[in-house]
């Protein structure tokens, strides 16, 4: 097997670090790795490679998929907290990043300001990868557009509409119609309006409608979220006022295709963004999503590895 063995470096912050034609390359590098993962095939490109993985945020899904993938790699991953290292104690990010990129091959950050995590970039002399952060939450949307991919087809020239919160994941769904060619409609509150510069480089891609009936009708694709964020607990009672009536349930779902899919990103609030009878329902494939997480990101770790096996 030939490898691409370029050297040049790159990192993962946002859906827009890729070109088009590579995160498609890459969505179905995913669904193969998939398969030769349930045929039992034993594949090792990052063997003795180790991952760093700093969390200022809780994760389940994001931890055990990146944990699980670099093992079934070959290689190892290592879950960095700020309360156990120093940079919780204040140690500069600057001095982190270049600490960190000389003893481990590749880095993933969860963190608050997208800032942080690209003056970490800056420093690192190793790939790193965006596992959220306030504004953006790529790797998610890998998971999604393979799950799309595998239950419908390509996403190209789909209606997807957005219910709730113009948060981290409305921005990478902004920019996913940029990048897969779907039309985005957004149904947000007044004041919960995604961030102004990233909707409008998206031009007539996407969409803001206020009303999620609207939003939702003929749409191919649901998808929600949270409506409070991580790191945004104190605002919770205000929140829950200000989506009232943007759940994502039976009524909604009505207005789109009949062949229309329910995505969420997960954590899910039963009740509140979504109700039990759409994540629990026939048209959810929101297991499907996260479990995606571990071959979407194994095919992200080949590739900033230089691993991709050219065809
Ligand atoms: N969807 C997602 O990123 O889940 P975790 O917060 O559990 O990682
Ligand atoms: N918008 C959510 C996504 C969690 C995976 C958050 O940032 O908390």
């Amino acid at each position: 097997m030939t490898t691409n063995t370029t050297k040049t470096l790159r990192h993962f912050l946002t859906l827009m670090d890729f070109s088009s034609a590579e995160l498609r390359a890459m969505t179905d590098r995913a669904i193969s790795l998939k398969q030769m993962q349930k045929a039992g095939e034993i594949y090792e490109p990052l063997k003795n490679r180790m991952l760093g993985m700093i969390f200022e945020k809780s994760s389940t899904r994001t931890r055990v998929s990146f944990e699980t993938g670099m093992v079934q790699f070959g290689g190892g991953a290592l879950f960095l907290s700020p309360r156990d290292t120093q940079l919780g104690r204040g140690e500069p990010i600057e001095d982190s990043a270049r600490v960190l990129s000389k003893m481990v091959d590749i880095i993933m950050i969860r963190t608050f300001e997208h800032e942080k995590l690209e003056t970490f970039a800056q420093y690192s002399s190793v790939p790193v990868i965006n596992a959220l952060t306030d504004m953006y939450h790529p790797c998610q949307l890998l998971a999604d557009m393979q799950c799309y991919q595998e239950n419908r087809g390509s996403i190209e020239g789909k209606t997807v509409a957005w219910i709730g919160d113009g948060n981290n994941m409305c921005h990478s769904y902004i920019n996913a119609a940029r990048q897969w060619g779907f039309k985005l409609k957004i149904a947000c509150p007044e004041g919960y309006d995604p961030d102004a510069a990233i909707f409008a480089a998206a031009g007539d891609q996407v969409e803001i409608i206020r009303d999620p009936m609207t939003a939702s009708i003929d749409a191919d694709m649901v998808v929600t979220d949270v409506w409070t964020s991580m790191g945004q607990e104190e605002e919770q009672l205000r929140r829950e006022k200000a989506f009232t009536g943007y759940i994502v349930d039976d009524k909604l779902m009505a207005q789109a295709d009949t062949d229309a899919l329910f995505m969420h990103c997960l954590p899910a609030h039963r009740g509140e963004e979504v109700s039990a009878s759409v994540i629990d329902g026939p048209q959810s494939v929101v297991w499907d999503e996260a479990g995606n997480r571990l071959h979407a990101q194994k095919a992200l770790l080949e590739f900033l590895m230089g691993q991709t096996p050219s065809l």
